[in-house]
């Protein structure tokens, strides 16, 4: 009884936590008005429900500021409502959040070149539809549009090769970890190095790309190397016990053996 009912709050807890976050999300007056709009004002709701942000909490009023909770005064700037950039605001608008994406963006090329025309960060990830980052968003439809793609495909080659290589390290990592082999630290090694890595492109600087690129295969290299040593180890312990269980079994052998002619012998005596 005292534990059906304790799993019944457990579940009912559970299954409130799973949705609370998209409650609030739902909730806001921005989503309630703007769901019902059409055009340019609607679009931008049913573009955001898809987002990686709508799936992390990150809503309207989180971008666009504003009072989520107030019908008549949500888009008032007394409530803090910024409202949309302009093409140069956008890495401001954007940085708020992703501080450290901002400080290398502004020291690239594109950052530098951003009164000019140079890409900004919604050129490159759409606005309201952003997905999860990967070098797919590196293709010659949409970095030809204002200069050749020759550099930019150099930038993509050197990046999936690191991409590849850390994807590989991460399965290796979940395949020890499963057979119940500690692998923390080469875990905090590889995530370090992920982190290190996804600093890089928006330097888009070929240069800079290639020679940290050498770095990152020289770390994932080690790590890897730690990984195989372990895979070796196991093998051994392997090999050992095989030999172990072996012998065991020639020793019981003898045994029985010894034991079936001693018996033989005391029958023969009686
Ligand atoms: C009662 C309906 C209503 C609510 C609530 C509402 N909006 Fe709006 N929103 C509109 C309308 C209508 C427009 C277009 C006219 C205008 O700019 O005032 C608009 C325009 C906008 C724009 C574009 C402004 C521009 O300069 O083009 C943004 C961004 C925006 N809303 C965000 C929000 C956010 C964020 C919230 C919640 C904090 C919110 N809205 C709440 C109706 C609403
Ligand atoms: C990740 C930040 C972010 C979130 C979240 C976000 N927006 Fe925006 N929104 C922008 C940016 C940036 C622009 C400017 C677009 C551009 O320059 O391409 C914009 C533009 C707009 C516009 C003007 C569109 C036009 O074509 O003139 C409206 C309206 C708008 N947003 C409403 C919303 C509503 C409603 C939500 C919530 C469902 C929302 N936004 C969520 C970043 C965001
Ligand atoms: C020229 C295109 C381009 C521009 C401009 C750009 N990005 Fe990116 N961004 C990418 C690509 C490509 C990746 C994936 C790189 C990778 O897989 O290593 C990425 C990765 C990211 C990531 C995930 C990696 C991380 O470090 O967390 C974030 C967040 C991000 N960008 C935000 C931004 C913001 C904010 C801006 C503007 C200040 C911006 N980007 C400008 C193309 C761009
Ligand atoms: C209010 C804070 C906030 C603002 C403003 C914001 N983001 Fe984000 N963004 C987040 C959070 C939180 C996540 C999900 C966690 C993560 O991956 O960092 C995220 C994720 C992302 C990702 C995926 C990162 C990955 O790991 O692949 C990209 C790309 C991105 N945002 C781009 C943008 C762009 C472009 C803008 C401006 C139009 C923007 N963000 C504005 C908070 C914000
Ligand atoms: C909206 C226009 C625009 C788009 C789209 C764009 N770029 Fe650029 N890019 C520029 C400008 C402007 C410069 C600086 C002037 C120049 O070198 O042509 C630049 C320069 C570069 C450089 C040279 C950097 C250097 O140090 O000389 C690289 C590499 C680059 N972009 C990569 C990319 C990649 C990768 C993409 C696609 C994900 C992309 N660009 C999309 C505008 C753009």
């Amino acid at each position: 009884m005292m534990t059906t009912s304790l799993r019944f709050c457990l579940l009912l807890l559970t299954t409130l936590l799973a949705f609370a976050p998209q409650a609030r999300a739902e909730e806001t007056v921005c989503i309630q008005c703007h769901g019902g709009l059409e055009g340019r004002l609607g679009t931008p709701v049913g573009q955001w429900r898809g987002s990686i942000h709508a799936a992390n909490g990150i809503s309207c009023h989180d971008c666009h500021g504003g009072d989520p909770t107030d019908f008549a005064m949500a888009m008032s700037p007394e409530r803090g409502f910024i409202g949309v950039p302009d093409y140069t605001a956008v890495p401001d608008f954007c940085g708020r959040c992703h501080v450290g994406v901002k400080e290398d963006y502004l020291a690239s090329a594109h950052g530098k070149a951003l009164a000019e025309g140079g890409a900004q960060c919604v050129v490159c990830h759409g606005n309201h539809s952003i997905q999860k980052a990967s070098p797919e968003l590196i293709n010659s439809e949409d970095c030809s549009r204002c200069h050749e793609y020759g550099q930019a495909e150099e930038i993509k080659t050197a990046i999936v090769g690191t991409d590849q290589m850390l994807a590989d390290l991460e399965t290796d990592l979940q395949v020890l970890a499963r057979q119940g082999v500690t692998v923390q630290q080469m875990e905090a090694a590889s995530f370090a190095l992920r982190n290190d890595f996804r600093r890089v492109f928006h330097s888009v600087n070929i240069d800079r790309v290639r020679s940290e690129t050498a770095g990152f295969l020289q770390r994932g290299e080690e790590i890897k190397q730690q990984v195989e040593a372990i895979y070796a180890e196991m093998d051994q312990r392997k090999l050992i016990g095989g030999i172990v269980a072996a012998l065991f079994f020639v020793a019981s052998l003898i045994c029985y053996l010894l034991r079936k002619t001693y018996q033989q012998e005391e029958d023969a005596r009686s």
